[in-house]
């Protein structure tokens, strides 16, 4: 049995649905997303556990509610008197999607405020998952602790797992960006970075220099994501590369790269295998991307369906 705790913050989200002016409320997040997804592909007795921090007010509550329903441990997560859940908006415009954000006095920021918390969500876990959204919402002094905590738990033989998910607008400058990414992969284990936003912000000439910038860190297994291009993965003495099937009808990436990095862990946490597992996390992206929303039922049918034989 593997017990994985993701670190981070869910959001309200409000989509447009019906009508570009009515909305319906879901709850996402990219490290939420992606135990959301764990807890799909992994057998029944693996534990997936969120740790967070929410408010007492009802939206809090059906957060954690939703969260209990999808089968995701809610034991850890810190409630406070103080704030409450952050929330995006999604609009449609001629198409194309924006977001407009309601999170910066979410409880998530406060997450860490709690003396232990981290701790006891951590104690007896083999795998704590971040990315670069959970280090960008922490007060400094917080993300320092963050770090000290997952090098702590490393040091008891846990594992930790980072998706760097760059986000430029959610930090001061690019700077204080990549240097923070950078002190992540530093007491990481797995990396899943994406080429893109990695050659956007550290000049990263092909994605063979983003996987060994961070096994230069110390990351032992670098997985360089590449939206419909190929997929690499250095290790020890291993190179792996994989083209992902083409999505000949791509209806909404969001969330690619958050189920992408839970059929990889379950794959890899199930046999180690890095081919196999960059199958299942092609796969799964494939099947995401090809619906609407952050979280697509595993058996949601096609939205386009199979021409009829012979037609
Ligand atoms: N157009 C596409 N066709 C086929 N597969 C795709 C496409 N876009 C994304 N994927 C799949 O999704 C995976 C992750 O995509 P991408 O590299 O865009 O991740 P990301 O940048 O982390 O995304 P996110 O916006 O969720 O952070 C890819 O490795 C691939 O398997
Ligand atoms: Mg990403």
């Amino acid at each position: 049995m593997t017990r994985i705790v993701a670190i981070g913050e869910c959001m309200v989200e409000l989509a447009p649905c019906p009508t570009p002016d009515t909305y319906r409320a879901g709850f996402a997040g990219d490290t939420l997303n992606t135990a959301w997804y764990l807890r799909k592909m992994l057998a029944a007795e693996h534990e997936v556990a969120y740790f967070t921090a929410v408010g007492h007010d009802d939206m809090s509550q059906r957060m954690v509610a939703f969260l209990d329903a999808a089968g995701i441990v809610t034991a850890h997560i810190q409630r406070r008197h103080d704030s409450t859940v952050g929330l995006y908006m999604i609009s449609l415009n001629n198409g194309e999607r924006s977001f407009s954000y309601w999170r910066g006095q979410s409880a998530a920021r406060r997450m860490l405020d709690g003396e232990g918390a981290l701790q006891a969500a951590l104690a007896g876990a083999d795998m704590a998952y971040i990315s670069g959204i959970t280090l960008a919402i922490l007060p400094d002094c917080d993300r320092a602790r963050l770090l000290h905590g997952l090098q702590v738990f490393r040091d008891s033989g846990g594992k930790v797992v980072f998706d760097p998910n760059l986000r430029p607008r959610l930090w001061p400058d690019g700077a204080a960006m990549t240097g923070a990414v950078m002190q992540a992969a530093a007491v990481s284990d797995i990396c899943l970075p994406s080429y893109e936003d990695e050659a956007d912000w550290f000049g990263d000439a092909t994605p063979d220099a983003t996987a060994q910038r961070y096994r230069d860190a110390g990351v032992g297994l670098v997985v360089v994501k590449n939206g419909p291009g190929e997929i690499m993965v250095v290790a020890d003495g291993q190179r792996v590369t994989f083209a992902p099937e083409p999505v000949l009808d791509v209806v909404d990436t969001t969330a690619a790269g958050d189920s992408f990095n839970a059929g990889f862990l379950a794959s890899y946490l199930d046999d180690g295998d890095l081919e196999r597992a960059c199958v299942a996390a092609a796969r799964l992206a494939a099947h995401v991307i090809s619906h609407s929303g952050a979280l697509v039922a595993l058996d949601a049918p096609p939205l386009v369906p199979a021409p009829v034989a012979g037609a």
